[in-house]
Formats: C-alpha cells, sequence, structure tokens
C-alpha cells in the first residue's frame, strides 16, 4: 500500500480513464492488432474454455471480455468490471452481439461479487492501477473457484515498452518531471517478473508464473504513431504541456517523439514499435 490518498486517485483515475475512452475507442484497429497475442494467451494460461464463468478486471473499451465471451460461448458466462462509466459504455457496444456478456461499472478493489462465483479472473493491464494490490488479489482470489485461474499482463520497465512510454520519456526528460515514488500505481507499477510472483504467492495464489511477451505495435507512418502518443496522452500530462510550453516548445515535442521511431521505419513507411508485456497466471489453490 502506498502513501497515496487513495479516494482522489481513484477519482482522477475514473476521469482520466472517461477522458481518454473515446481515443482507446478510435485507436482500437491499431492497439487491438498488437494486443492479440497476449490476448489469446490470457485466454489459453486463464484456462478459458467453453461454459466457464468469467470476470475481467479494468476490462476497458472491452476487447479481452468480448475475445472471452467468444472462448465460452452461449453457455458461459463473462462479467467485464471497469472504474470508469465512459470506457464502460464503450465496451457494452463492443459486447452487444453477446447475450453471455455483461459490463458493470465499479473499483475492482471493492466488487462486491460473491465468492468462488468464477473460473478465471483475467486483467489485461488493468492489476497496475490499484493502489492496494495485495488486498485487491486476496479479493480476486476469494472469487474464484478451488482450482480456479488468474491471467493478466502489465508492461515491462518504461525502455521496453516504447508503444506507451515514448511520449511520456519526452515530456519527462523535457519537463524535468520527477519519476514517481516507487509502488505508485500506474502503467509501470508491475515490471518485475519474480516481484510479481512472489506477490501472488502472498494472496493465497499457487502455481504463480510471470513471463515475458514480446509485441509489435504497427503503425501506418510515423505521423500516425506521433497522433497515436497525442491522443493518448494522459489529461494531466496534456496540461503540464500547455501550460509550460509555448507553440515552439509543444511543436519540437512533438517532432521528438516521431524521431524516437524513426529508426524502425520500413521501406513503406510503416512503424513497428516493439514493446514488452509481461504476461502473469497463477491458480487459486483446491
Ligand atoms: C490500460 S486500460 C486497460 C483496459 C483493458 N483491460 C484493455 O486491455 O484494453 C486500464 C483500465 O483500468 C481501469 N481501472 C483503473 N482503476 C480501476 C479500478 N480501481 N477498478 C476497475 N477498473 C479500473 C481504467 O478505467 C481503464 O479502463
Amino acid at each position: 500500500m502506498t502513501g497515496i490518498d487513495v479516494d482522489s486517485f481513484k477519482a482522477e483515475q475514473r476521469s482520466l480513464w472517461n477522458d481518454l475512452s473515446a481515443a482507446w475507442d478510435r485507436w482500437h484497429p491499431v492497439f487491438e492488432a498488437g494486443a492479440e497475442p497476449v490476448t489469446r494467451l490470457l485466454l489459453d494460461v486463464g484456462a478459458v474454455r467453453p461454459g466457464a464463468t468469467v470476470l475481467d478486471v479494468a476490462s476497458g473499451t472491452g476487447e479481452v471480455a468480448v475475445a472471452a465471451a467468444e472462448r465460452v460461448g452461449p453457455q458461459g458466462r463473462v462479467v467485464g468490471v471497469d472504474l470508469a462509466a465512459d470506457m464502460v459504455a464503450v465496451a457494452r457496444r463492443r459486447g452487444a452481439a453477446h447475450p453471455q456478456l455483461s459490463f458493470i461499472q465499479g473499483d475492482a478493489e471493492d466488487l462486491g461479487l460473491p465468492s468462488a462465483s468464477f473460473d478465471t479472473v483475467l486483467s489485461r493491464w488493468g492489476l497496475m492501477f490499484l493502489p492496494d494490490r495485495a488486498r485487491s488479489l486476496r479479493g480476486l482470489c476469494s472469487l474464484l473457484r478451488p482450482g480456479g485461474r488468474l491471467a493478466g499482463t502489465s508492461w515491462s520497465v518504461p525502455p521496453r515498452a516504447a508503444v506507451i512510454s515514448t511520449a511520456f520519456g519526452v515530456i519527462g526528460s523535457r519537463l524535468q518531471l520527477p519519476a514517481p515514488p516507487p509502488g505508485t500505481p500506474g502503467p509501470f507499477s508491475m515490471t518485475d517478473p519474480a516481484a510479481l510472483v512472489d506477490e501472488f504467492a502472498a494472496a493465497g495464489f499457487a502455481d504463480a508464473q510471470a513471463d515475458e511477451v514480446q509485441l509489435t505495435f504497427r503503425f501506418d507512418t510515423v505521423d500516425d504513431f506521433v497522433a497515436f502518443s497525442r491522443d493518448l496522452l494522459p489529461p494531466r500530462m496534456r496540461q503540464l504541456v500547455a501550460d509550460r510550453m509555448d507553440d515552439a516548445e509543444r511543436e519540437s515535442l512533438w517532432t521528438a517523439v516521431g524521431e524516437r521511431v524513426a529508426g524502425l521505419v520500413d521501406a513503406k513507411g510503416a512503424v513497428d514499435v516493439p514493446s514488452t508485456a509481461i504476461c502473469f497466471h497463477a491458480t487459486k489453490p483446491e
């Protein structure tokens, strides 16, 4: 547990993800093409099978939950939960064709769902935003039936997760922003596979494993990568850029973001941005 004010942190998270929901919706085809290997892997290591009951934690715009609904079929059930109402609205639209799939707006740290009611808990790039992960993991473990599986992903360290860290890195160095204190929830709060294995064991899981998975996110042009990075900039960082940089500095900032990936351009002008995810899974003991 960190020293942050949890209520304000969650209010900011809710507002941030509501703000970004339209941009995530817009960039869906590009992001999902790159993320597809981990989505498939999560369903496999999470043992998602026909007829299963699945909870997708921090379900965002719903991709993992929709993929799980397709796998469990009409006899199964999938529930996605997310803090941000606007993310839930996009997910409901994406999942509308699957009656076995529902989405609720809620806090993953305070779900109030019946214990032992799921075969699998999934969370793709979600658990890292929870301020009290130890308690949350114990709570998620209690929602699983004995023998049930938890499977999720996080990002590796920023230099190895360029698809989301490039703009943060350039802005952070230009504005000399301090690194967040260790343990602060955020995209880079679960970067050490060995530490994750220990966390899952401490929360009551067995057979915990965490492995790196190499992903490639393909953008048609460098300008597309810059537009993606701009569109998905968290509002607080957007405000800092607006407040502390003039027009020329802002233009130079986005030029620099493009230059960071210029070496990755292929003969067609497309850019393959490599990024490392960590895929973890664990079992609730029988
Ligand atoms: C990076 S997005 C990942 C979304 C989705 N899992 C995916 O992979 O596309 C993180 C999501 O976590 C959600 N989130 C953050 N804190 C949460 C909490 N306490 N409870 C539930 N969802 C939360 C955000 O609203 C956001 O939709």
